[in-house]
This record gives structure tokens, C-alpha cells and sequence, in this order.
């Protein structure tokens, strides 16, 4: 597979999962555009990519704000040329201050904000890339959501503001394919599983007991946690040519935990 010649936007890739995209797509030729609110860690990835031979610059935007998101798909149009692939991956934060497990515990401003960073934000970059993409007449968009959408676990704590973005990023994903389809233009998601993709989450799993980790593990069928790499691969399937036909997709990457008929 390759992206000689593809632009690509990847947000949230300052670090975790959205960087390790940024760099498979760099490495398979891709020119990135690093986007997230944190821009020294941004810069920090995409100077990594250029020292590893790829192309790459960061750009530092509350992806939340439409004034911001228009900004930055100017600055990448007018520097890059062309818009090909987006991934709405920003978002995460379910450790965010005022976040709970309990509608009534959850604080108002903590459901803003996760609905901010994990829905508004997907569609802030659809909204300002579609007309970049409908004029090439091509374009790969790749929705970020999570298994929270699809499971509602009692085993685990889950906080309701986080899943319910992600289950609207399934919403968006179906009314974004539709729309842009006639364009040339792909929109899918992809629906992960638990990944322990940085230190908060690795810290998490860490401090979960044995038998909660055990409890977690034996509802999937293949009874083990996701090496990142095996996120990655998924996600560059629906930004390349091998999906050409495919979308309005939600693909589950979970270990065989949600099997729906
Ligand atoms: N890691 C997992 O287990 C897992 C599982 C399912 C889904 N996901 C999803 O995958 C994505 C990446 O996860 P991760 O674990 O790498 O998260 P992460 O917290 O390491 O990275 C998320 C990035 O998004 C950026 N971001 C968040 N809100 C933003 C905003 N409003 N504007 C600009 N940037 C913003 C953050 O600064 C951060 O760099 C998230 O959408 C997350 O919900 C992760």
C-alpha cells in the first residue's frame, strides 16, 4: 500500500494513537498535517517524521472552534495542495475533571467538553474539508468512535458523555457518506476496542485488579489487548485504494467483543 503523493490530516496526532497514524502514513509516502490543540507536542511529531524521511508540519487548533478549523484547512490547502485523507481522531479525555460514570454525578461542562473534543470536532473538520475534497473530486474520510458505542458494559465503568459522542460519530459517519459519496468521497469509522495507546491508559489497565483485567479480556474473543499496530492497519485500509467501494462503514476493531448478526 502506498500514499506517494496523498495529503493527509490527522488530528489529535500530537501523541497516542493519532501520531501513530500520522507516522504509518508517512512512511508509506503520505505528506501530513498534524493537527491538535496541543502544538508543542504536534511539532514534536512532526519533526520526528521529518527526521525519519517523511514530510509532515504541525498545526496547533481547538478543533472544537469552526473559526480555528477553517483556519487550518486554509493554511493546509494553501501549503499542501490538496486535502485526500482525514482522520477524525481527536478526542479521548474520558479522565477530563467533572467526568462520571453516573448521569446525574456527570458535571454539565464536562458533557460540553467531551462531546466537544470527540464529536464537534469531527464535524468542524467535515464541514471545512468536504469542499477541498469535492472539488478534487476524491477524498478518504476516517471517523474516529470507540466500543463504548456499541457496549454497554456494567462490568466496567463507562462515562456516558464519552459514549455517547462516539455513538453520534456513527450518526455522523452514515449522514457524511451519504452527502459526499456523489463526490468521490469515502467516509467510514472505525469503532476500537481498548488500546493502551499512552500512560493515562496504560496506568489505567495497571491499576485495575487481576481479576477485573481477566473479566475484561475473556469478553473478547481473542483474549488479549490490541498491539497498536494492529489499529494502525485497519485504519490505512480505509484511507487507501483497497476500500475504493466501501463506505458509510463502522468497523470494529475490538478482538470479537461485539459481534452483532
Ligand atoms: N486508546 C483507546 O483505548 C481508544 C479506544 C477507542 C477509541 N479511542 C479513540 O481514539 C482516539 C485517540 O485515542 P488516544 O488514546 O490516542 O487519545 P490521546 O488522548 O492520546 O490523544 C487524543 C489527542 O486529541 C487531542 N484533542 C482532543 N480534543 C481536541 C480538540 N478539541 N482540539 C484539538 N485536539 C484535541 C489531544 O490533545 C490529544 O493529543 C480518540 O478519539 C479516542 O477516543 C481510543
Amino acid at each position: 500500500m502506498t500514499f506517494e503523493g496523498k495529503v493527509a490530516v490527522v488530528t489529535g496526532a500530537a501523541g497516542g494513537l493519532g501520531a501513530a497514524y500520522a507516522a504509518a502514513l508517512a512512511a508509506k509516502g503520505a505528506a501530513v498535517a498534524i493537527v491538535d490543540r496541543d502544538l508543542a507536542s504536534a511539532e514534536a511529531m512532526a519533526e520526528f517524521i521529518t527526521n525519519e524521511g517523511g514530510r509532515a508540519i504541525a498545526l496547533g487548533a481547538e478543533l472544537a472552534e469552526w473559526d480555528a478549523v477553517e483556519k487550518c484547512v486554509r493554511t493546509i490547502e494553501t501549503s499542501m495542495g490538496r486535502i485526500d485523507i482525514l482522520i477524525n481522531n481527536a478526542g479521548g479525555g474520558s479522565s477530563s475533571p467533572g467526568n462520571a460514570s453516573s448521569i446525574e454525578a456527570i458535571a454539565p461542562s464536562a458533557w460540553s467538553s467531551l462531546v466537544d473534543s470527540n464529536l464537534t470536532t469531527a464535524f468542524m473538520t467535515i464541514r471545512a474539508a468536504a469542499p477541498v475534497m469535492k472539488r478534487q473530486r476524491y477524498g478518504k474520510i476516517v471517523n474516529i468512535s470507540s466500543r463504548s458505542a456499541r457496549v454497554s458494559d456494567p462490568k466496567f465503568e463507562q462515562s456516558p458523555a464519552y459514549a455517547c459522542a462516539k455513538t453520534a460519530i456513527l450518526g455522523l459517519t452514515r449522514f457524511a457518506a451519504r452527502e459526499l459519496g456523489p463526490y468521490g468521497i469515502t467516509v467510514n469509522c472505525l469503532v476500537p476496542g481498548l488500546v493502551l495507546s499512552g500512560p493515562v491508559l496504560e496506568d489505567y489497565w495497571m491499576r485495575l485488579s487481576t481479576e477485573r483485567q481477566k473479566s475484561y479480556l475473556e469478553d473478547l474473543a481473542l483474549r488479549r489487548l490490541p498491539r497498536m499496530e494492529e489499529i494502525v492497519g485497519p485504519v490505512l485500509f480505509l484511507c487507501g485504494d483497497g476500500s475504493d467501494y466501501i463506505s458509510g462503514v463502522s468497523l470494529d476493531v475490538n478482538g470479537g467483543s461485539f459481534m452483532p448478526a
